[in-house]
């Protein structure tokens, strides 16, 4: 019997959490775990991004592919490099994605002594990178302060990083507890701090403009102050899984009603598709309820929620995007869905179109942010 095909309109998807410039190896080097991981393989790759003509090749890929895959809104880690960074920017607004762009910042602990800056060229590259990204008066591309994490940034940079966001009404973007080595390591370097939280939160660091990456290991204690300081978690399953970090509770972050959305983390994750975060993220809350009876399954509407609303809401954009309400930008995707019995199809009810796209289905269309109402 010949497929039938119908499309429908959805809203485009918010990736929370995304390295481009560790685009170029997604897919491979996922065979150490984290801290070995970003010594061996990211700080190396991320500092060829001095070169612009290969900043501007991977780039122009990594908006490519982003787009093609449904994601509309995308939250970026660039490298150290400023004008690399600047690139990124204008790459996204080129495009006409919604990008919020990071310039990163590190100044210690980094075993590659080519790839960190010191403390003053960094709060001066920082400075700069805002200055002339805001300068550019992009419709949909903002800046975001970016430390890395707590490992690679001292107090002083923390403290400079946090005031640079205050004085300028910034978003934040930085990771948290994703590994248990990690979070033993950030205990050692800030000891009169009582939590990986309070590293943040003693530095102005955690504010309702704030999206944090993983939070894997996060105390119900840390938990509740995410949710009394409005900061938001970016989870990202594929990464955790593929270094094999740890497994994000996403009912208990929902349940201590903090904003959460959904990242490829690539190139910790290797699929730079939020279809498959969605479906990493179901797989992961599956694995959750097997080890715990009692633990309650993400549903897949809850889910799709993760990838568009939620996603928009944690990186404190959801009166611009996330859904089709009157108001905000027309974000849209047009999915297809295909079935070989054609009357099946059309007897579907839209949960059950949704739940197979989401499990199933591809993009075939994206509207471009230009379109917007
Ligand atoms: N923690 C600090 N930097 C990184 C990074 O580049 N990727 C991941 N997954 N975690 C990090
Ligand atoms: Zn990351």
């Amino acid at each position: 019997m010949t497929p039938t095909t119908t499309w429908f309109l959805m809203p485009g998807m918010v990736d929370t959490h995304i390295h481009a410039s560790q685009y170029s190896y997604s897919g491979t080097a996922l065979d150490l775990p984290l801290l070995d991981w970003l010594n061996t393989y990211t700080f190396p790759v991320e500092s060829r991004y001095k070169d612009l003509d290969y900043a501007r090749n991977v780039y122009t890929k990594v908006l490519k592919r982003t787009l093609r895959n449904g994601t509309t809104t995308a939250c970026y880690f660039a490298t150290i490099h400023t004008d690399a960074s600047l690139l990124l920017g204008q790459i996204a607004d080129d495009f006409g994605q919604r990008a919020l762009v990071g310039k990163v910042c590190m100044d210690c602990n980094s075993t590659v002594p080519y790839y960190k800056e010191p403390l003053k060229e960094c709060k001066d590259e920082t400075l700069r990178f805002i200055r002339e990204l805001l300068k550019k008066e992009y419709a949909h591309v903002k800046p975001v302060v970016t430390p890395r994490f707590a490992v690679s940034c001292s107090s002083s940079l923390l403290h400079t990083l946090g005031k640079i966001a205050k004085n300028n009404d910034l978003h934040i973007q930085s990771h948290i507890s994703e590994n248990k080595e990690e979070v033993k390591l950030v205990k050692q370097l800030f000891p009169d701090c009582k939590s990986y939280t309070d590293v943040y939160l003693k530095h102005d660091l955690l504010t309702d403009k704030t999206v944090m990456a993983h939070g894997c290991y996060l105390s119900d204690e840390e938990l509740k102050i995410f949710h009394e300081r409005g900061a938001a978690i970016s989870h990202c399953p594929n990464s955790n899984l593929s270094l094999a970090s740890g497994m994000l509770n996403v009912r208990n972050v929902l349940n201590h009603k903090v904003k959460l959305g959904l990242g490829t983390d690539v190139a910790g994750g290797y699929s730079p598709s939020m279809l498959d975060a969605l479906r990493r993220a179901m797989d992961t809350s599956k694995v959750l309820s097997m080890q715990d009876a009692q633990h309650q399954t993400l549903t897949f509407e809850e889910a799709f929620r993760l990838a568009t609303l939620g996603g928009s809401e944690a990186l404190s954009l959801d009166d611009q995007t996330g859904n089709f309400e009157v108001g905000k930008d027309f974000d849209a995707l047009r999915a297809s869905f295909s079935s070989t019995d054609g009357s099946f199809c059309f007897s579907f009810c839209f949960q059950v179109i949704l739940e197979k796209f989401l499990n199933l289905g591809r993009i075939l269309y994206i509207c471009p942010v230009a379109l917007s109402m």
